[in-house]
Formats: structure tokens, C-alpha cells, sequence
């Protein structure tokens, strides 16, 4: 785990670098964690993104700390964590103890804390939803930024397909990772949402060139050109990297693709 400043230099080194493939540990083979982690280390991969869903927030249940810590005592490589969770603050410290060094979390998640009642971790969440309580979920938002930045982790924020990606303009400037989710979050393999496109677009239109502009879900060789073309500089993969495990193989491939 880097130090506070280099978890967050990272972030600022991966967004000046063109583009940054961040393979997703949800589709390796967790029979052989280290193994995989070693062949994506072989291929030059830079950082790893590490799925942690609750089976609440998400409709499924993925790994947690103690896997985060086992990954970071095999590799330096850069830990992208998701956190797929409700009530997600709850968590941070744990995270960056286990060696998080980057922190993403739903902007959907803070709006169901301030909406109780509401299910935006499924419908999305516009900001005409959020007008009766926007000071207090604004404030909500700033504060749970703050407290990954005081764990010395960088800060991201991620949006579902459905939510309106007006609603991170606010924080963009407190964040060092935008995550767009180009899939309904839980499950990899899924066909990729071409939403995902105007809002990276959007988001190099409205943010700092150093803050890393991540698409998530459903990036693959077909996919990976219209992402790059929308201004993504961080791309998620998952199963475009692991299926047919020739991890070096298909990272190279498709990096060679995503650098032309
Ligand atoms: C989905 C996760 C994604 C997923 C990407 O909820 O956040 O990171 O693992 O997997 P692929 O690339 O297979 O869509
Ligand atoms: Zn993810």
C-alpha cells in the first residue's frame, strides 16, 4: 500500500498516462489468485481493481477485506478498490488498512442514506430526486471524500447506467477517480451500456485532465475503441482479460488496441 501521498500520486501517474487498462479481479480464477496476479504482473499491468460487493447494494456478494489483504501481501501493483456497498464509509478504514490504495464508492449509496425508502443503488438517482435534501447529501458526499483522503487513500466516486452523471459535478474536484459504470453493477460479463459514452465525455468536458476517467463493465476488444474515443482513461476489464485464461496474452492484445 503506497504511503497517503503515493496512493493519491498513483491516481494523478495513471490519469497523465494515455490510458490504463485496470483488469478486475471479480473474473480471475480465486483458485489461483497469486498465479493470475503474477501473469498480469508479467504482461505490465499497473494497478489491479478489486470488486467488493455487500448483496446489498448489489444483488451479489463478491470478496472483502481479508482477500484485499492477501492480494496486497502478494503484489505492489496499485489496488483499485469498488465498493459495491451500502453505507459504504463503514468500511473505508478497514479497506486502506487492508491496502486499498484507491477508494471508489456509489454516489447512489449516500442518496439512499439521505432517502431511506428509496432503492437508487437500483433505479439510479437523478438530481431532481435529491432537491428536498441536496445541502445534506452534498454535505454527505464532501465528508466521505474527506475521510478517504484523511486515510491517505485516493478518492473515487462511481455512477449506475441509470444515474444522471450531473450529479458528480460537485465532487469532481475532490476526486482523483471518476468511475462510470457502463453495466449494472454485480456480475462481470455483462453487454456493455453505450450511456457509459456521453458521460466520460461529459466528464473530460467537466473535470481535471489529472483526475482518472475509469469505465466499468462490459470494456472488451469491441468495446475498448468507442471508451477510449470518449475520453476513458482508466478501462476496467474483467473477463476480456481472464476468459480462456491467457491473461498475458489478451492484456497485451488489448492494450496494443487501446494504445494505437
Ligand atoms: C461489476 C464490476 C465490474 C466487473 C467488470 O459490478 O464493478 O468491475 O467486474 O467485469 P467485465 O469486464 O467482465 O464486465
Ligand atoms: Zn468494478
Amino acid at each position: 500500500m503506497g504511503t497517503a501521498d503515493s496512493s493519491i500520486d498513483f491516481y494523478k501517474t495513471l490519469a497523465r498516462s494515455p490510458r490504463v487498462i485496470l483488469p478486475s479481479l471479480l473474473a480471475c480464477d480465486f483458485a489461483n489468485l497469486e498465479r493470475d496476479i503474477r501473469e498480469l504482473e508479467k504482461a505490465g499491468v499497473q494497478g489491479l481493481h478489486l470488486d467488493v460487493m455487500d448483496g446489498h447494494f448489489v444483488p451479489n456478494l463478491s470478496i472483502g477485506v481479508p482477500v484485499v489483504e492477501a492480494v496486497r501481501r502478494v503484489t505492489d501493483l496499485v489496488l483499485d478498490v469498488h465498493l459495491m456497498l451500502s453505507d459504504p464509509e463503514f468500511y473505508f478504514e478497514p479497506f486502506r488498512k487492508a491496502g486499498a490504495d484507491g477508494i471508489t464508492f456509489h454516489v447512489e449509496a449516500i442518496a439512499d442514506l439521505e432517502k431511506p425508502g428509496h432503492n437508487y443503488a437500483r433505479t439510479g438517482c437523478q438530481p431532481d430526486d435529491l432537491a428536498d435534501v441536496w445541502f445534506l447529501f452534498k454535505t454527505h458526499v464532501h465528508s466521505a471524500l474527506e475521510k478517504v483522503h484523511r486515510l491517505g487513500a485516493a478518492a473515487g466516486l462511481s455512477i449506475i447506467p441509470p444515474t444522471d452523471v450531473a450529479l458528480l459535478k460537485p465532487f469532481l474536484s475532490e476526486c482523483e477517480n471518476a468511475l462510470v459504470m457502463s453495466v449494472m453493477p454485480g456480475f462481470g460479463g455483462q453487454k456493455f451500456d453505450p450511456r457509459g459514452k456521453e458521460k466520460l465525455a461529459w466528464i473530460r468536458e467537466n473535470a481535471s485532465p489529472e483526475m482518472l476517467r475509469s469505465v466499468d463493465g462490459g470494456v472488451n476488444e469491441t468495446t475498448l475503441m468507442d471508451c477510449k474515443l470518449s475520453g476513458a482513461t482508466g478501462l476496467v476489464m474483467g473477463t476480456a482479460i481472464f476468459r480462456g485464461n491467457q491473461i498475458q496474452e489478451r492484456f497485451r492484445m488489448l492494450n496494443e488496441e487501446l494504445q494505437k
